[in-house]
């Protein structure tokens, strides 16, 4: 069995979770139904949905079920920017795919009009960049879309202060917290009152995934404010507000909800432990090969994930690194995506102000729920290794480049 240091890509799914999802699966019933054993199923279905709520600090009926994050990301981008007459999304660099693909998408078929926001060199926002674009024109502005965590290098965004910037100028805010769920406590009504946020501007909208915390893969969820304006991206019975038709999925539901229940009962102790395993593996790695660069904030700031680990290893590639590590049974990540089969420089270290060379060393190690001192050991037992053959790799890659 592989040492597994990704979590961030996807967690194993909890027990409980397993549990919860095999015995909702032998239940039958739409939950649209009117008969009992409808109404059954809807039970199930809206427990479910308080259960998620209640680690989303929201109300039930504000928990939008949708397939997946990377749904519940298209329906607040989209659903904003169509709900509103203005054309300019703000965005800031370095955002996942499901947002730069989304917004790229819209400005080539939709007239939208996207500003990307700059980050600092540890991948914070700069606020006063924020604070200028929205300034400018706010009618034309459609939605500010951000990461309330990234998910390659763990910068945490001051949400608080993103919501606030955002609801002074009326303009409303969509999050994706898919990387923070589980990591971080989420209160999307506190973050509301403290931001100053009043109905449809500051935060209004939050995706969240269900199997970045060990629920099942293929569910996830908008947290959409009751005042918000959306459109709906699929249309049919009109369940969930009439935002999200078709019908709900149940056993997935139920089991996404006991994730989200055990995730939230022990995220002060598992974070601080997983804090303590990241921080051995942030030095043990640096002590083992000089050449590596933490990237995102330093651990002591406290705005770093506090499962995420992601270094720059210089004179090499992060792919032959991670597939040596593969190869010594430990697996982890570069953390950013391959084009055709290519792998890509990281987008987010471009953002933040580091060359391509840079950004192509990259190596993301996560932790989650399992994760273990042992875990830690066999990564650090085995980087060295990798890393001088890597390096070796790199060079003879350089000699028979197909571009000489
Ligand atoms: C920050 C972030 N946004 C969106 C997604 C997409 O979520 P899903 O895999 O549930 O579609 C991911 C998953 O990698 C993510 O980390």
């Amino acid at each position: 069995m592989a040492v597994y240091l990704d979590h961030a890509a996807t967690t194993p799914m909890l027990p409980v979770a397993i549990a919860a999802y095999t015995q909702a699966m032998s239940v039958v019933g739409n939950p649209a139904s009117i008969h009992s054993v409808g109404q059954n199923a809807k039970r199930m279905l809206e427990e479910a949905r308080e259960q998620v709520a209640a680690t989303l600090g929201c109300e039930a009926i504000e928990v939008v079920l949708t397939g997946g994050g990377t749904e519940a990301v298209n329906l607040g981008i989209k659903g904003l920017f169509w709900a509103r007459p203005g054309r300019r999304i703000l965005v800031a660099g370095g955002e996942h795919h499901a947002t730069i693909d989304t917004v790229e998408w819209l400005a080539a078929h939709e007239g939208a009009v996207i500003e990307w926001l700059p980050l600092d060199e540890f991948g914070r926002l700069r606020m006063p960049e924020l604070e200028r674009a929205l300034a400018d024109d706010p009618g034309d502005i459609a939605l500010v879309t951000v990461l309330m965590a990234n998910n390659e290098v763990g910068t945490v965004q001051p949400i608080t202060e993103i919501s606030a910037a955002a609801a002074r100028a009326g303009v409303p805010l969509h999050v994706d917290a898919i990387a923070a769920y589980g990591q971080l406590p989420i209160d999307f009504a506190a973050i509301r009152a403290d931001s100053g946020s009043v109905g449809g501007s500051g935060l209004v909208a939050l995706s969240v995934s269900a199997h970045k915390i060990g629920g099942p893969v293929g569910i996830g969820a908008l947290v959409l404010s009751r005042s918000a304006k959306i459109e709906a991206l699929i249309h049919g019975g009109g369940q969930q507000r009439q935002v999200r038709s078709g019908t709900q999925d149940v056993a997935a539901a139920v089991s996404f909800a006991a994730a989200a229940g055990a995730v939230q009962a022990a995220l002060p102790e598992e974070t601080a432990r997983m804090a303590v395993l990241r921080d051995r593996l942030i030095a043990g790695t640096i002590a083992a090969v000089p050449e590596a660069v933490l990237n995102g904030a330093p651990p002591a700031d406290d705005d770093r994930l506090p499962g995420n680990a992601h270094f720059s290893f210089a004179g090499c590639e992060g792919d032959s690194l991670l597939f040596l590590l593969d190869m010594a049974g430990v697996a982890v990540s570069t953390g950013s995506a391959c084009q055709a089969g290519i792998p890509e420089p990281s987008h987010v270290l471009v953002a933040m102000g580091r060359s391509v060379d840079e950004a192509r060393g990259a190596l993301r190690v996560t932790l989650g729920h399992g994760s273990t001192d042992a875990d830690v050991d066999a990564f650090l037992a085995a980087l060295p290794g990798a890393y001088a053959q890597a390096v070796s790799a790199g060079h003879a890659d350089r000699a028979t480049s197909f571009d000489r």
